[in-house]
This record gives C-alpha cells, structure tokens and sequence, in this order.
C-alpha cells in the first residue's frame, strides 16, 4: 500500500505535506527555517503529536545549519534558544518537548573539538533516530491493538491519529493497515471532529486511500453508534499521558469516552512513550491549547455563525484514567490502574 509523506528532512529543508490542504490536494511546503518550522506547526500544516516531534527535531537541524558560519558557542546558544521557541508552537502534545530535550541532550557531548559540520550531523541523526524509532514504534502499538480486535470488527474512533500524525503508519489507525496486510477485515467508524475536522478530512482520506473500510459521521452521531451496538470498540490517540493515565487528546474524545463507558465499549488509548509524561501528576497539570475563535465561527471557510460571537475554542481535552479501558504502547498494553505500570514501563528503562 502507499502511504502518505508526512515529512521528509534534506539537506537544510525539511518538506512537509500541507495537511490543511486535504483532502482536495495533496501539496507539499518546504520549511527552510525554525519561523517556518514553527508556522507549519502552529497552523497545522504538519500535526499529529508524533509528527510535531519529528518535525520540531528536523527545525534544531535547520537551526544549527543556518548557522553553520557561527563559532561554536554562538551556534549552541543559538540553537537553544530556537529550541525554547519551537516548543511554544504547541502547548499540548508533550512529544514536541520530548523530541527537541532528546536533540539538546545530544549536544551535551559536543567538545571542543567539534566542528559546526560536527554539530548539524550530531542533530540531524538524532532527528532520524526520533523519525527512525516513531515508524517502528507505530508498527508495535498497532500489533498490540489488533490483539485487542477480533476479525470482522468495527472500530470508532476521532480525530486523526494515523499516518498523517506521525512518521509511520500512525497510531490508532496502526492496527487497520496491518489487519489490511494481513487480510484481517476490519472497518472503521470515523467522526469528523469539529472544529477542523481532522476526522473527515485526514483519517477519512488516508484510510480510503489505503483501501480501508471507512464510514464517516459527524461528532453528534457518537452516541448513536455506541448506544446501538454498532462499534465494537473505541479507538485514539493521545497528546499526553499524565503519570495516572489521565489522557489529553483531541476535543471531542472526553464526550466519546463517557458515551463509551455508558454503553459498555471498550475505549483504547493508542500511547507512544514519547507521548507518556510522567512530570504531568494527573490531567490537572496537561496544558490545554486553546485556538483563535474564528476556526468555530467559520466552517469550511465559509461564515457559520454571527461575526464576532463569543467563542470558546478548547483543542484539547484529558479524559479521566477511569474511562480508559486500556492504554495501548509500544511496549505492551496496559491495563488500569494505570499508575503504577506506567512507573514500571519508564524504570524498565526508557
Ligand atoms: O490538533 P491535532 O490535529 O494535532 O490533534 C491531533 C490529535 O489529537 C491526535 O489524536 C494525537 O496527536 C495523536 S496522533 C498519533
């Protein structure tokens, strides 16, 4: 099957799939600088927890070669300093913070002896390394997912957490490719999620195109779909995971898992570790992004509501532990409670 790029870092630019275009056309961007690393992230040309890693990674690497003709100490500072910047892109997804404090940890080693030629290689192969280990790590969770999943079952789930969200073949979305390579059927109940539906435009068009069952529904209709037996199981994704296995993830997804639990469906959490923040106590402490207005005024860029009505525009929302039913890593699954496993999982070694 054919995936999707979602990035691709070369050489000083990285290019990314401008994912507000879709799905009407598959356009490419190419970043040059940390600004346009930021902007791409801040207006979600490129997004996805994982993929806003990656890509903030890829942005250390432009930095550090827009300043390849600074002496060494100038270029560090320099690079951190971008660093502090990008991680403002986002507030949520803890993955930007994971994938630019695993970059600075890198250049803890650099000597003396270094070369800035030495400075942009050392970040550009941990960049890879993050990109390299996010695929790998996508293929686990979904093999740990479709564990969950007898053959024939219908799955909702929200927002997009698939290949447009990461550099593999996603995360909640994981398990339906693999079932796809191995003639498992499986079929998917999208919700389009307001107010950027993500859910219509991403998981909608990816899924189709890689010739996946899909059915898409707009948010309203969760409720329908759980309370007539017609999934079998929620699945998706995660920004972060506080160390008691409160979840934030895309608005919409603390509504599905009530429904969930009302009616009995198990809800999964699709967690790579990088998305797992054990500074974060509980959900109390996960950062909300909350986005400009008119993206709930407007729909499909057309006016939907008077102008200049008051908005709340909440990205965001953390589902408490208790409605979580499992959480799903690349490591192996967890079930509640969730705190003690997930203490375990990062002394085991991270
Ligand atoms: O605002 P977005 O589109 O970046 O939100 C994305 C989500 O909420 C995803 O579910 C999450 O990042 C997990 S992606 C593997």
């Amino acid at each position: 099957m054919k995936g999707l790029l979602t990035l691709a870092y070369d050489n000083g630019t990285l290019t990314v799939l401008d994912q507000t275009r879709l799905p009407v056309e598959e356009a490419y961007v190419e970043l040059r600088t940390v600004r346009d690393v930021f902007r791409a992230i801040e207006t979600l040309q490129v997004r996805g927890a994982p993929a806003i890693g990656a890509a903030a990674a890829y942005g250390l690497a432009i930095s550090a070669r827009n300043r390849a003709d600074d002496d060494i100490e100038a270029m560090l500072e320099g690079i951190r300093s971008d660093a502090q910047y990008l991680v403002r892109a986002r507030p949520t997804a803890v993955n930007l913070r994971y994938a630019v404090e695993r970059v600075l940890d890198v250049l803890l080693s650099v000597t003396d002896s270094y070369a800035p030629s030495d400075i942009i290689a050392t970040i550009e192969i941990e960049a890879d390394a993050i990109q390299y280990e996010d695929a790998q790590t996508d293929r686990r969770i979904g093999e740990n997912l479709l564990s969950l999943l007898h053959n024939g079952a219908t799955v909702l789930t929200h927002c997009n957490a698939g290949m447009l969200a990461t550099t593999g073949c996603g995360t909640a979305l994981s398990p339906f490719y693999l079932a796809k390579e191995r003639g498992m059927e499986l079929h998917v109940i999208a919700d389009e999620t307001r107010p950027l539906l993500q859910g219509a435009r991403l998981t909608a068009y990816e899924l189709m195109r890689g010739g996946i069952d899909v059915t898409l529904i707009c948010d309203s209709m969760a409720a329908f779909v759980l309370s007539n037996g017609l999934a079998d199981a929620v699945i998706v994704g995660c920004d972060r995971v506080a160390a008691n296995g409160d979840t934030a993830n895309k608005i919409g997804t603390l509504g599905l898992a009530v429904i969930a639990k009302h009616y009995g469906v198990p809800l999964y959490v699709a967690a790579p570790t990088s998305t797992i923040d054990m500074r974060c106590a509980s959900g109390d402490s996960i950062p909300i992004e909350m986005r400009d207005g008119d993206e709930v005024r407007s729909f499909a860029g057309t006016q939907s509501a008077p102008a200049g009505v008051n908005v709340m525009n909440p990205a965001f929302d953390v589902t408490p532990n208790d409605l979580i039913s499992a959480i799903v890593t690349e490591r192996g699954i967890l079930l509640p409670p969730f705190g003690d496993k997930l203490q375990a999982l990062f002394q085991s070694g991270n």
